[in-house]
């Protein structure tokens, strides 16, 4: 990735200003709480509870700590993927995604159908998962998706495999603390994830010579239901803030993660909360690694706003949807540039 090609030029209108405000906005919330509950500390779980609401109603974005996955394991992904993505391309390449299966490695992703500046190594939290063999609705056929891990580094497949179920179970606290949040029971949402079609991203953004021109993602929101992002102390990570359309980059804290509401929370609370625009800009002297852990339901999943956050006042400002067709279809358009508008929720949105 020496010179910038075209393919990685993003319209004016979207280029990052490379003086960027750096935000102490988005809420950091601690989650020790959670590891000492018992009896008598219902109230702390109130008020997590509350701000948890709060942050996903503000911003649909916070920083957590004290969250419970260890320290150590979080330096030993770091280190793992460094390790990976600093192999020889044809090396890279033994593990490369294709059309048929889109796990293992790839540099050539698109958002928006602008190449970004960043190549990545994505497997799935189940192996196998299942997702759709094809966008097509009427087509029942499944696939099966498995992950494939390269020889070097070694330890990369235990280690991420720990990692997977570490991630897994913040998750799922995350999703039970915004459940609360909605008034609705804290399991409410754990049965669309048996069978879950999460994944995990290692992401790798390399120096960029020309940082006000391309993007190491692109805008984007993201599809599923909730991310949590594990970046390292560079900082890249740009969200647009709700109260005034502005772009701000998230301060890294050491051992945090970032987690985002998705679409998907979005149809599911009727827009109580909904899923932010956000964006990595990268630099010229630096690289950079960050690991999101996109946290989707199973394939076959139907998706609409809940039944008790909608009534006469409240209409449901949504279609019912298939998740799996709706993954399926995006993977397919990021794949290549496709001269397709890429899926959106806007597409279910219900006119009222
Ligand atoms: C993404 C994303 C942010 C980052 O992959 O969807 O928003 O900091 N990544 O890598
Ligand atoms: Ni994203």
């Amino acid at each position: 990735m020496g010179e910038v090609d075209l393919a990685f030029i993003q319209d004016e209108a979207h280029r990052p200003k490379l003086s960027i405000t750096e935000s102490d906005g988005i809420p950091v919330i601690d989650l020790s709480i959670l590891n000492t509950i018992n009896e008598g500390h219902y109230d702390s779980i109130k008020e997590l509870v509350t701000q948890i609401g709060d942050a996903c109603r503000e911003w649909g974005f916070f920083q957590v700590i004290n969250h419970g996955v260890p320290t150590d394991l979080l330096n030993r992904a770091f280190s793992a993927s460094k390790q990976f993505f600093s192999l020889a391309i044809e090396e890279k390449r033994k593990v490369c995604r294709d059309e048929v299966n889109p796990l293992g490695y790839y540099d050539t992703e698109h958002t928006k159908n602008v190449r970004d500046w960043k190549e990545v190594f994505d497997f799935t939290v189940e192996n196998p998962t299942f997702i759709p063999a094809s966008p097509e609705l009427g087509d029942q056929q499944l696939q099966e998706l498995r992950n494939q891990w390269p020889k070097f580094p070694p330890e990369l497949r235990e280690t991420c495999e720990e990692y997977v179920v570490e991630l897994e179970k913040l998750s799922y606290k995350l999703l039970e603390l915004i459940s609360m949040s909605l008034g609705l029971p804290a399991k409410r949402f754990n049965d669309f994830f048996k069978n879950q079609t999460s994944f995990v991203r290692l992401n790798h953004y390399p120096p960029c010579p020309a940082p006000e021109l391309a993007l190491g993602v692109g805008r984007h929101k993201d599809a599923g239901a909730l991310t949590v992002l594990l970046q390292d102390e560079v900082g890249g990570l740009d969200v647009k803030r709700k109260r005034d359309g502005e772009w701000y980059r998230v301060k890294p804290i050491t051992d945090s993660f970032i987690v985002n509401v998705g679409d998907i929370i979005q149809v599911w609370s009727n827009e109580r909360y909904e899923s932010v625009e956000h964006r990595v800009s990268v630099k010229s002297g630096k690289e950079r690694f960050s690991i999101p852990f996109f946290f989707n339901p199973a394939h076959d999943a139907m998706v609409k706003p809940l039944d008790e956050l909608t009534d006469d006042q409240n209409l449901p400002k949504y279609r019912e949807y298939n998740w799996g067709k709706f993954f399926k279809t995006r993977k397919l358009s990021n794949f290549k540039k496709l001269n397709l508008e890429n899926i959106q929720i806007q597409h279910f949105k219900i006119a009222n």
